[in-house]
């Protein structure tokens, strides 16, 4: 799957740092910190008309990755909040709408990895693209297991959300070279993590499993979809998964701001099913509830 050029978004507005800038015009400095060491932390959310999917949740884990990576001038939720509601309105968004929010630990007086070096305040962008969900969700994806392990807390804290994942990106790219959509990684144990972008759900004897968050993302997406299964009385567990659990699975499904929910259709040459009542019935709750979880700009 490979995302393509929306002319809609040729003239877009983005905002950085304390304005708005053309889309032309917008660029960050070579001294930034997510230029010098990919020190930088960011959330994808997803604009419907009735608000921001989560948005509270993506706010909390985007302030909390900044504090563990102890960036100062951390601008609080109102701030943030005004600069989106800024973003969306000078560019008429209200659907349809993917917005990737960047905090970077800002400019540095010189090169060099010391955070001491940045003394200019940390950087926020605000980048609103229109980005209908970017997989096929009727006929799913077909994905590799990836010899790239997912890192767990022993090298660095899978819960930061940092712009760091050069380990996904590897994974992306042996799946890239294989002609599939996305890497499975494992984790140090060789045990399930997630995709390189999504996390990952197997359906088993009518249980909905999910990988511990160890060594993968703790994905909103994720924890909607063990809430919504949760209310509606579909049993819903995090385990430890091997990959001969998720090729014998009655279904298995990806999750994540970008694409939501997306059958996984093969892993490694094995078919799996898409059709099994179990899967429709969580996607189909999924849809009907996500509008639910939508929230406005309250600043
Ligand atoms: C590595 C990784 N896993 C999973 C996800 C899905 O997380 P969420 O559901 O919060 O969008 C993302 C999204 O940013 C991600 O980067």
């Amino acid at each position: 799957m490979l995302q393509k050029f929306d002319s809609r978004n040729s003239d877009i507005k983005v905002w950085i740092k304390d304005r708005l800038y053309p889309r032309q015009e917008a660029k960050i400095s070579v001294f930034d910190s997510a230029v010098q060491g990919g020190d930088a932390v960011w959330e994808g959310l997803r604009v419907y008309p009735e608000g921001i999917v989560c948005l509270d949740e993506h706010l909390n884990r985007l302030l909390a990755s900044a504090k563990t990576l102890a960036f100062t001038d951390i601008p609080t939720k109102a701030e943030v909040m005004e600069a989106i509601d800024k973003t969306l309105k000078a560019n008429g968004m209200s659907d349809d709408t993917h917005i990737r929010l960047t905090l970077t630990r800002g400019e540095k007086i010189t090169s060099g990895m010391d955070p001491r070096l940045n003394q200019s305040g940390s950087c926020l962008i605000v980048l609103a693209e229109w980005k209908p969900l970017v997989y096929d969700n009727n006929s799913g994806i077909k994905v590799i297991s990836s010899s790239q392990r997912r890192n767990g807390p022993q090298f660095l804290d899978s819960k930061i959300h940092h712009n760091n994942l050069l380990n996904n990106i590897l994974a992306k790219i042996q799946a890239n070279v294989a002609g599939k959509d996305a890497g499975l990684m494992l984790d140090e144990r060789g045990f399930v993590a997630e995709l390189n972008g999504s996390n990952l759900f197997a359906l088993i004897n009518g249980v909905v499993y999910t990988p511990f968050a160890h060594a993968c993302l703790p994905g909103i997406t994720r924890k909607t979809v063990m809430e919504i299964c949760r209310n509606n009385g579909v049993a819903c567990a995090e385990a430890d998964l091997s990959l001969s659990e998720l090729y014998n699975a009655d279904g298995v499904f990806a999750t994540g701001t970008m694409g939501e929910l997306t059958p996984v259709v093969e892993i490694d040459g094995r078919v799996i099913a898409k059709d099994h009542p179990d899967l429709s019935h969580v996607l189909g709750l999924f849809k009907a509830s996500i509008r639910n979880f939508c929230q406005p700009l309250d600043y």
